[in-house]
């Protein structure tokens, strides 16, 4: 085989509740992971001077590592350490690897590029592992690369790796996604959370998101817990429930980080968003629109306000990772 390419989508936290810190400096979650329609594209091919190696092109592609820090590599390298006993040739690969998810944005981006490499060189390689098997190498590499191999709409535990898909009707949703003009490091955002909770006296989880207004924080609350209004607002299919049970614990630090982001959400539910949260520890907004129709006048009036450096609209729920071309 010459080449294999797999397609891989960014993904959404519908709920995003957050535990205390762990002593691995972690923090247990409680999240309900949507995929959407935004994908980045990863190609293996056999490398012919025997080494690994990465080239990144399109949106961001300046600021992501081209070395083994890079996280396709750091699957690849992880297949390979799994796959030693079989008899399948797991050799050297050149990693290219296409960009339209941005860098840094609280989409998983990087995850989902390990997840796109770890289905590619599974096919390339012939390893015949099972999507279950490939989703355990993949949360060594990183906390949401296994639900980037699962997609659709799933709730996930732990550090986000241990999955149990939703039982949602086919509806799909349509989101907007505002684009910040610039990055926020995920240990950062988690740290600034730690920090805002010790200030508030507590250590606890409960919704603090939709600009903190709505839903009061609950300083003292331990472990998080799965938003069942949410997931009851899936299963009947009405956006208009969903928008209004749309939670994220990491919004109030990413907004203290980013103050900017206040403006982008208010202004996308003054143009009539059903619900509005950061993405995962940010920068993007999200905003949940009625139909594909709302979804593209909310599109053309949020970039015609200024708030953020650009938007995309996208529906999910969509498939995870999967190969696309092989040859
Ligand atoms: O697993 P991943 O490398 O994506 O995580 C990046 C960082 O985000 C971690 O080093 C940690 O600081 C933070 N994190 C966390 N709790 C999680 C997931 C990520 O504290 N459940």
């Amino acid at each position: 085989m010459t080449g294999v390419t797999a397609r891989v989508p960014a993904k959404l936290n519908l709920q995003l509740a957050v535990g205390p810190p762990r002593a691995d400096g972690y923090h247990d979650l409680v999240t309900v992971f949507h995929a959407v329609s935004l994908f980045d594209q990863v190609t293996v091919e056999p490398a012919e001077d025997g080494d690994d190696a990465v080239t990144v092109t399109g949106e961001g592609a300046d600021r992501v590592p081209a070395d083994q820090d890079n996280l396709a590599l750091r699957a690849v390298v992880a297949l390979r350490a799994a796959v030693r006993d079989r008899d399948t040739g797991a050799g050297a690969v050149h990693v290219t690897i296409a960009k339209r998810i941005p860098v840094a944005a609280g989409l998983a981006g990087g995850s989902a590029d390990a997840a796109a490499a770890l289905v590619a060189c599974n096919e390339l390689w012939a390893a015949g592992l099972t999507q279950q098997q490939l989703r355990g190498i993949g949360a060594t590499v990183g906390s949401d690369v296994a639900f980037a191999l699962l997609g659709g709409t799933a709730v996930g535990r732990g550090r986000g790796e241990q999955l149990t898909p939703a039982l949602a009707p086919a509806t799909q949703y349509h989101w907007v996604l505002a684009f910040a003009d610039g990055q926020l490091s995920t240990p950062a955002v988690y740290a600034a959370l730690d920090r805002l909770r010790a200030s508030q006296g507590g250590s606890g989880s409960k919704r603090e998101s939709q600009g903190g207004a709505r839903r009061a924080a609950s300083p003292g609350h331990g472990q998080p817990d799965l938003d069942a209004a949410l997931m009851s607002a899936l299963r009947s299919g009405e956006a208009a429930r969903v928008g209004q049970r749309l939670s994220n614990d990491l919004q109030a630090a990413a907004v203290s980080l980013f103050p900017a982001l206040r403006k982008t959400l208010a202004a996308g539910l003054e143009l009539g968003a059903l619900g509005a949260l950061v993405a995962g520890s940010g920068p993007t907004c999200v905003f949940l629109a009625a139909n594909a129709e709302r979804a593209l006048e909310l599109a053309v009036s949020l970039s015609g306000a200024g708030v953020c450096r650009s938007v995309a609209r996208v529906s999910g729920p969509v498939p995870g990772a999967a190969v696309v071309s092989a040859g």
